[in-house]
């Protein structure tokens, strides 16, 4: 019998994040909730990573309310979301009842999978969230944030797998978020785990160095059971591939894939109009759509790619890209080759940028890559170099164990705090967040509701 694939649509979460900084607000996808709900995939990705961040920051949206609106138009299909570990959907570590407090409300307004990953592919970041989900009754999905350097084996990808099951995963996902993987070691790395676990396993890749395509065929032909992909308006470039090629390339090969063809192509249809409206508009650039193979060589994720773009864009320094790039690596060699993926991406990218524009490496230095040198992050993948951390860190000496086991508690310490503001804990888990946005946007609420006019001040 022919062995099944199944897919995961991005569209709602890293597809946009990916091309257009994640700048989709509800009523944009909402016409098309249902069109995917009836498509038949595995899962929809639809929160976690930049959307809560984004749903605040820019779209002033609620977060958990956005999530529940998708939850009541797709009842059928499972909600997926990304969790950085420790991190939750922040850029540093959060004490423990955050992070279980946060996966619990996230499964009750309506998440099924979490996919939980750690920047440096440390397992003790992620326990805490692993067990939140299994107690919740979710699917853990433990991911393996894939980077390649001289210290990542297939034999440590592997025993990361077994850690992972042993905390509960239910699936395994391999995150690919810079496209850097080649078709071989995506079949070698697929084979390894396969050989040492029955749990299905989940590629989730980006189109950034034209590798995806190829990467998938090997990754199935491998034994992999679910891909992430994009309905096509959304797709290629720093984005994911083409949900309709793959359906179509699968189902040639004499896969069986379950999508609803009618479904795929009102979404294409519909997405395409939404896609035109932000080509027109500058928010999507020609370069985020591009194959850019020099990626191989800067590792840089689709999102982190074109973040930089803007930011460089915005200081009016995009010819300074190129060298901007040229100097990622070297930082990452320098930080102990961490995977570059949230908040590692961003870190190493503003120091590459620091880097380049200050025109001396380390002379400006973020108080995250401060704290990551303090060892706050995790152990990393190999030691930092010692020159760099102790031009860094002076005399301060840094830590070895789990940096939340030093973090006391905050969510009842904040309830109190917010007595009158908050209506309820997901306000509370919103604050702890994102503070200062969190407040703007509850105070925003509560003069609406109480009809008083405000003007808001717009945050430096
Ligand atoms: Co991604």
């Amino acid at each position: 019998m022919a062995r099944k694939i199944q897919f995961v649509e991005t569209v709602l979460r890293d597809a946009n994040q990916s091309l257009i900084a994640t700048r989709l607000p509800f009523e944009k996808f909402e016409p098309m909730l249902e069109t995917i709900d009836k498509a038949g995939y595995y899962a929809a990705e639809c929160w976690g990573g930049a959307t809560f961040d984004v749903c605040l920051r820019y779209l002033n949206e609620d977060p958990w309310e956005r999530l529940r609106k998708i939850r009541a138009k797709m009842p059928n299909t499972k909600l997926q979301m990304l969790l950085r570990g420790q991190n939750v959907l922040g850029y540093s570590h959060y004490p423990d009842d955050f992070v279980k407090l946060f996966v619990t409300k996230a499964v009750e307004n309506g998440i099924d999978v979490i996919r939980i990953f750690d920047a440096l592919n440390d397992v003790k970041n992620m326990k805490v969230a692993m067990e939140a989900t299994v107690n919740a009754g979710a699917i853990a999905s433990g991911t393996i944030s894939y980077t390649a350097s001289p210290v990542h084996t297939l034999d440590k990808y592997v025993a990361m797998v077994k850690e992972l099951k042993e905390m509960g995963a239910s699936t395994i996902c391999i995150k690919d978020m810079s496209g850097i993987i080649g078709p071989q070691e995506i079949y070698d790395l697929v084979s390894a785990i396969k050989d040492s676990t029955d749990l299905p396993i989940d590629l989730h890749t980006h189109c950034t160095t034209g590798l995806a395509y190829p990467v998938y065929m090997k990754a199935v032909e491998a034994g992999v059971d679910i891909i992430d992909t994009a309905i096509s308006p959304f797709s290629g470039g720093t984005s994911q591939p083409a949900t309709e090629t793959m359906v179509f390339a699968l189902r040639q090969l004499g896969y069986q894939v379950d999508l609803d063809d009618s479904c795929t192509k009102k979404m294409a249809d519909y997405f395409k109009t939404v896609r035109d409206e932000y080509i027109a508009d500058g928010t999507l650039i020609p370069k985020a759509l591009a194959t850019d193979t020099q990626c191989l060589t800067y590792q840089v994720p689709g999102g982190m790619l074109s973040n930089l773009m803007t930011q460089l864009k915005q200081m009016d320094a995009l010819d300074r890209l190129e060298e901007v790039l040229a100097e990622t690596p070297k930082v990452r060699e320098d930080m102990g080759y961490p995977p570059l993926v949230t908040p590692t991406s961003q870190m190493v990218g503003v120091q590459a940028v620091n880097n380049v524009l200050a025109g001396e490496r380390y002379k400006r230095v973020s108080k995250e890559i401060k704290a990551y040198c303090r060892g706050e992050y995790g152990t990393t993948p190999a030691p930092i170099n010692a020159e760099v951390q102790a031009k860094i860190l002076g005399d301060e000496k840094p830590i070895t164990t789990r940096f939340a086991d030093s973090l006391e508690p905050v969510v009842d310490a904040t309830r109190e705090k917010l007595q009158g503001l908050a209506k309820s804990d997901e306000d509370v888990l919103s604050y702890i967040a994102f503070p200062n946005l969190a407040e703007k946007f509850m105070e925003d609420r509560k003069a609406k509701e109480e009809n008083i006019c405000t003007y808001s001040i717009v945050e430096a």
